[in-house]
């Protein structure tokens, strides 16, 4: 997220009396490790997706950010552009991934207590990320954070039909995060990717580019039957869907249209959202302290999505602490408009618990 957009929030936010905070696991905070820092600012990543900087990041500073906001556990992923940054490199890809990786999961080994980890995959090659998944999996990944798309190959893809099989059989929890939205053309040297971005540089591209991106990727997952063929994985869609709520109906009415599309059953859908898919709080889900309206209400009331789908997220470090910190108390407000105790005591902790051991919904 944009610092100057936070900037100006702070003036427009009063920082009332710190309040007591529910305990929480947060399914979408973000690690930034020195190596990983020096890579994006190599390779043409100063100022990733038009942010206006790589924010800092430290071990010791995301720690204080879980205590700042009641925080009991972190799952922690690589956020965009991900771990394969330059078009074409995949030797950079595959050791930034295991760098990467491997530095999640030295976090997890000395405070499994505190730490886990949303392993990255070296995609778009699909070899180096099937064995990405073993070793990962071997070093006690929680699950795997995927991009929206790799320079223009969305999940859901062909292109990435054995990935997703080898997640199926693993029964792997699916932490999708949006980048930048991206065309491939063309096949092997002749492929190219180009920016998706009509506004250009006018928009940095999280504000709502990450949005569209985090919808065209779920339609993409159920248009190309990717969902139905694996029915043992688990997504956690972030950001309470991005954009996709309202293009839920028209998705699953539409996909008879859809020329050698797969026809789309709207019960069927709803069973799935119901058992295979997680929805992240990370952002604005409140129109601030307002009796619990907004983007989540929309979600959970118009699309009958239920609590027991709901996963906190502080999407810190691009959401630096004292915005966690406002953003949890507006949370608080808002869920105890929305939900009784029980049901928010689920959305904090429960659902993620169950989650995280394994606990499939059958
Ligand atoms: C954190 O949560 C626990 C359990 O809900 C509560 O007792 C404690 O006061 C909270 N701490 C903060 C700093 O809000
Ligand atoms: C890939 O990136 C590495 C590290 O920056 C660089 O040394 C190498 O030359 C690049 N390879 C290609 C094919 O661009
Ligand atoms: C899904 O998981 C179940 C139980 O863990 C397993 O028996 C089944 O083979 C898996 N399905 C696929 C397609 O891998």
């Amino acid at each position: 997220m944009l610092l100057t957009l936070f900037y100006t929030l702070l003036l427009t936010c009063s920082t009332a009396a710190a309040m007591t905070l529910p305990k929480r696991i947060d399914v979408h905070s973000h690690f930034l490790p020195p190596f990983y820092r020096s890579a994006l600012a190599g390779n043409g990543h100063s100022h990733p997706d038009g942010m206006p900087a790589i924010p800092s990041w430290s071990i010791d500073a995301h720690l204080s950010m879980m205590k700042t906001a009641n925080v009991s556990k972190s799952i922690l992923s690589i956020s965009s552009p991900g771990t394969h940054i330059v078009v074409g490199n995949s030797t950079l890809g595959r050791h930034l991934t295991r760098e990467c990786n491997a530095y999640a999961a030295n976090m997890k080994k000395d405070d499994p207590e505190r730490f886990g980890f949303w392993a990255s995959l070296p995609l778009p090659d699909v070899e180096l990320a099937l064995q990405e998944i073993d070793v990962a999996s071997s070093e006690g990944a929680d699950g795997f954070g995927l991009m929206t798309n790799y320079h223009g190959t969305y999940v859901g893809s062909p292109a990435l039909d054995t990935i997703f099989d080898r997640l199926n059989e693993l029964g792997a929890t699916v932490f999708i995060h949006p980048t930048k939205p991206c065309i491939k053309q063309g096949d092997g040297v002749n492929a190219q990717t180009i920016d998706a971005t009509p506004f250009g540089e006018q928009y940095p591209v999280p504000i709502f580019e990450f949005f569209f991106d985090t919808a065209r990727a779920v339609v993409n997952l159920f248009g190309s039957g990717t969902v139905d063929r694996c029915p043992n994985v688990t997504f956690i869609i972030p950001h309470s869907g991005g954009a996709l709520p309202p293009l839920l109906t028209r998705f699953i009415q539409f996909s008879s249209v859809v020329p050698g599309g797969r026809v789309l059953d709207a019960n069927k859908v709803r069973e799935q959202l119901d058992k295979q898919f997680y929805f992240d709080l990370a952002g604005f889900v409140f129109d601030g302290e307002s009796g619990g309206h907004g983007q989540l209400r929309a979600l959970v009331e118009g699309f009958e999505i239920s609590h027991e789908r709901l996963l906190y997220g502080s999407d810190f470090p691009f959401t630096q602490t004292e915005f966690v910190e406002m953003f949890a108390e507006r949370m608080k407000d808002g869920l105890e408009h929305l939900f009784s105790e029980g049901q928010r005591d689920a959305i904090y902790e429960g659902n993620a618990k169950r989650l995280l051991a394994g606990e499939r919904d059958k």
